[in-house]
């Protein structure tokens, strides 16, 4: 039986009878990247608070090690948390900032001490112990926020749009330094954002999510290669799509008769299609439109779904 760190059955979260999460199934490896994809509002702020107990489900079940903490303490799950503001105690050096969480957990002050340098260590920040919070850039304090969080040596991180605040170089810069800590340390890491392409570089699987559903679930690759709705391919990467009718089918590989210009696509499908169908066909990373009178290319028509 392969080993899930985190095990979630028909888990529901309703706000009066707006429904913000339906009941959803997702099983998280041990060691794994995951990502929660998807618009605003799609229900990735609510799947992760349920996770961490910050909020209350109306239904369903939630393993961590495979034990039951659907309605446990968040102290109780063995977890750690990256928020997009990081509010680092001000008054407290930085070395204080992340020795806190040790001592709540009253482990001795010089132990605390020790961990709390190495934990700097780890996010390249050594030189920085003894200085405030406010004497470090949005990018160095948002390192410190994951220290503070690497600290206590949680199996599971969920981070929340960690990475919002800060530009552009920074954000790249700071993805890999995560890619490099979770490489490190094996933790399993849940991570939400609405960026598809910090998704795509960071994940070993995405979980995309629509109006407080699951739209697909899959590696990186599965989801742009092989979307299984026109919102997964809309959602990833450039797309140019196509509306037109399955002329021939041998397993997963269809043509397509494109219904402007008369031209033929030659697609993989996901779903069983029958020559007739109607369908969408994508092609990737083209900007300029296709002539339409020539066949697309295989390699660029990599999909199609019933419409
Ligand atoms: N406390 C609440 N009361 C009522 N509705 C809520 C509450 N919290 C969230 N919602 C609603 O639930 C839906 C999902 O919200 P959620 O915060 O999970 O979205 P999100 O995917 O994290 O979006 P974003 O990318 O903007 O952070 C939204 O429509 C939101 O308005
Ligand atoms: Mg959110």
């Amino acid at each position: 039986m392969p080993n899930f760190k985190l095990k979630i059955s028909g888990l529901t979260k309703r706000y009066g009878d707006f429904v913000a999460l339906a009941p959803t199934d997702l099983e998280v490896a041990e060691g794994e990247f995951l990502t929660l994809l998807g618009p605003s509002g799609s229900g990735k702020t609510t799947l992760l608070s349920l996770i961490a107990g910050l909020a209350v489900p109306d239904g369903g079940q939630l393993l961590i090690n495979g034990k039951d903490v659907t309605y446990g303490a968040p102290y109780e799950r063995d977890i750690g948390m990256v928020f997009q503001n990081y509010a680092l105690f001000p008054h407290m050096t930085i070395a204080e900032n992340i020795a806190f969480p040790l001592k709540m957990r009253r482990v001795d002050a010089a132990t605390a001490r020790r961990q709390a340098l190495e934990a700097l260590e780890m996010v390249r920040l050594p030189h920085v112990a003894a200085r405030f919070p406010k004497e470090l850039s949005g990018g160095q304090q948002q390192r410190i926020a994951l220290a503070r969080c690497l600290v206590y040596k949680p199996s599971i991180i969920l981070m929340d749009e960690p990475l919002g605040a800060l530009d552009k170089k920074l954000r790249d810069h700071m993805q890999l330094e995560i890619k490099r800590i979770h490489r490190e340390l094996g933790t399993t890491i849940v991570y939400v954002t609405h960026d598809q392409e910090e998704a795509m570089t960071m994940s070993d699987r995405i979980c995309l999510m629509n109006g407080g559903k699951i739209e697909q679930l899959g590696t990186p690759s599965d989801l742009y290669f092989r979307p299984r709705t026109l919102f997964v391919a809309d959602f990833l990467g450039e797309s140019n799509l196509f509306e037109g009718t399955v002329t021939q089918v041998r397993g997963d590989h269809v043509e397509v008769a494109l219904a402007q210009g008369g031209a033929v696509a030659h697609a993989v499908t996901n779903a069983p299609v029958a020559a007739g169908a109607r369908c969408g066909s994508w092609c990737g990373r083209r900007t300029s439109p296709w002539p339409t009178a020539s066949p697309l290319p295989m390699r660029s028509a990599a999909k199609c779904w019933t419409a």
